[in-house]
């Protein structure tokens, strides 16, 4: 039986997840909260892809992916219901990007230095098992990137240590090394590496990189 995997979110990075799952095996459900989205779900996923709501994919979802616009992320897990969420890791893709344009290429947030989106969402759900992970590449990178010689980063962060370790599993057939950086505060930086990820974008329009970590 192959472990079933529930995203909330249907922008690009919820298909291209969804598509990445179900290539290594998965079984996914996306859940959009547009009834009027599902054909064009249909034509963006994998004919094995299940569509349904939030709250479907909640469910369905032995693993649960959130991918939603981050000033949505707090109301969609409302939509997909706290309980549903209960024991469960959460791989939190979101970032905090605030509906203000970035400034000279500089994204703006709607969190604080001294918080994160992850943090509110782990207080929201608290006996979801919150990870971040794939908030800081862009989507084109996100499934098996081609790195020559070479595998990126992936910066993942949350409190419990089971959740980091299946998150790590996933990230390796994705073709990432993975970096845990500890606890859910952890989340401030990672979610900063978004801002500085997205300025060569906007200034230079290259998209085409990722974070590697060296060590000695
Ligand atoms: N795009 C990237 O390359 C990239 C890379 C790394 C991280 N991220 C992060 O990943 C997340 C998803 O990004 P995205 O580019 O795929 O798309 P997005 O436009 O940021 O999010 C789309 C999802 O948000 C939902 N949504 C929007 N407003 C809502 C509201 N008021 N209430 C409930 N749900 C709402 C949409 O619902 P419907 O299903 O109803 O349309 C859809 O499921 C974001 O937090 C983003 O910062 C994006």
């Amino acid at each position: 039986m192959s472990m079933k995997v529930g995203i909330v979110g249907s922008g690009i990075v919820g298909q291209t997840l969804a598509n990445g799952f179900v290539k290594h095996g998965y079984d996914v459900t996306i859940g959009t909260n547009t009834a009027g989205k599902r054909e064009e779900l249909k034509s963006k996923t994998n004919a094995k892809t299940k569509i349904g709501t939030f709250e479907d994919a909640a469910k369905f979802g032995e693993i649960v992916v959130l991918a939603t616009k981050g000033t949505a992320a707090e109301a969609a897990l409302k939509l997909a219901g706290i309980a549903n969420l209960k024991g469960k890791t959460v791989i939190d893709t979101t970032n905090p990007i605030a509906d203000a344009p970035p400034v000279n290429g500089v994204l703006q947030y709607f969190t604080a230095q001294n918080e994160s989106l992850m943090e509110r969402l782990q207080a929201l759900a608290p006996d979801a098992h919150f990870v971040k992970a794939f908030n800081s590449v862009g989507n084109a990178l996100m499934v098996n990137p081609r790195f020559a010689g070479t595998r990126p980063t992936m910066f993942i962060c949350g409190n419990d240590a089971g959740a980091k370790r299946e998150v790590t599993a996933i990230l390796e057939q994705f073709r990432y090394e993975t970096a845990d950086m500890g606890a859910v505060e952890s989340a401030r930086p990672i979610e900063s590496l978004c801002i500085l990820w997205c300025i060569p974008g906007f200034l230079e329009k290259s998209w085409g990189h990722a974070f590697k970590l060296l060590r000695p």
